[in-house]
């Protein structure tokens, strides 16, 4: 007899939301693995994996990085890699968001920064980026977030996206800006609160 005819209504229903639950998260999966690198003109975007800690620790080590964004420098090469293995898997524990990472790497070889999504299940996503200090400046954030925008909507299907800024990092301001992003009202913002006077920019992603 299915285990499902054996369970009373209430455990019925959890067990479904829980197999409902689990097959979202099968299928982020699979659309996670379907995450592809990319390719720009100067720029090569990749999949975050665990294994670019030791090349991510140098350039996300700038204290700069951090002062109007969340978080601090790694304390070391194995505690970055222990955060990348958690980002690397994609989606959280219930399978609700999707996790998009790319590490930025300069045809040259080096890598200089990241490119992040984090979708939600309304389909709208937070957009974030950080990269070296030593390569503010030069357009790369733009070109590497450019080469990203068009495929969240295309291949993950984003409909909104939205980005939380600290009024005085007027760096990313700008870069949004001219990313196409527009700003909203804070009210707009769907996906928690935002911090007090942190300025809030969407755009629609076609
Ligand atoms: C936010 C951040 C990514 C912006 O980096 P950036 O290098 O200033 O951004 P861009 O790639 O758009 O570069 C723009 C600059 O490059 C110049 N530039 C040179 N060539 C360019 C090109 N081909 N295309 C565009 N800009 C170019 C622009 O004139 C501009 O210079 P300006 O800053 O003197 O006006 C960077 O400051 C950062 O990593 N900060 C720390 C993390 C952070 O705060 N993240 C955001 C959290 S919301």
């Amino acid at each position: 007899m299915p285990v499902n005819l054996l369970l009373d209504p209430v455990a019925r229903r959890r067990e479904h939301a829980r197999s409902a639950s689990r097959r979202r998260a099968r299928s982020i999966a699979r659309d996670v693995r379907s995450m592809r690198a990319i390719e720009s003109p100067s720029l090569r975007l990749e999949p975050l994996a665990a294994a670019h800690a030791d090349e991510m620790f140098r350039p996300m080590s700038a204290a700069a990085i951090y002062d109007y964004m969340p978080g601090q420098p790694p304390t070391s090469v194995s505690a970055l890699r222990e955060r990348y293995a958690h980002l690397e898997k994609g989606c959280s524990a219930d399978g609700s968001e999707r996790w998009l990472n790319w590490v930025v790497r300069l045809k040259s070889g080096e890598c200089v920064g990241f490119v992040q999504a984090t979708i939600y299940p309304q389909l709208s996503g937070d957009f974030a980026f950080a990269f070296a200090p030593a390569y503010w400046g030069r357009g790369i954030a733009f070109e590497a977030c450019r080469a990203v925008l068009p495929g969240l909507g295309r291949d993950f299907d984003v409909r909104t996206l939205f980005a939380t800024v600290d009024p005085r990092n007027s760096r990313s301001i700008r870069l949004l800006q001219r990313l196409g992003l527009v700003e909203v009202q804070s009210v707009r913002y769907p996906h928690g609160d935002v911090a007090p006077d942190d300025r809030v920019f969407m755009v629609v992603c076609g």
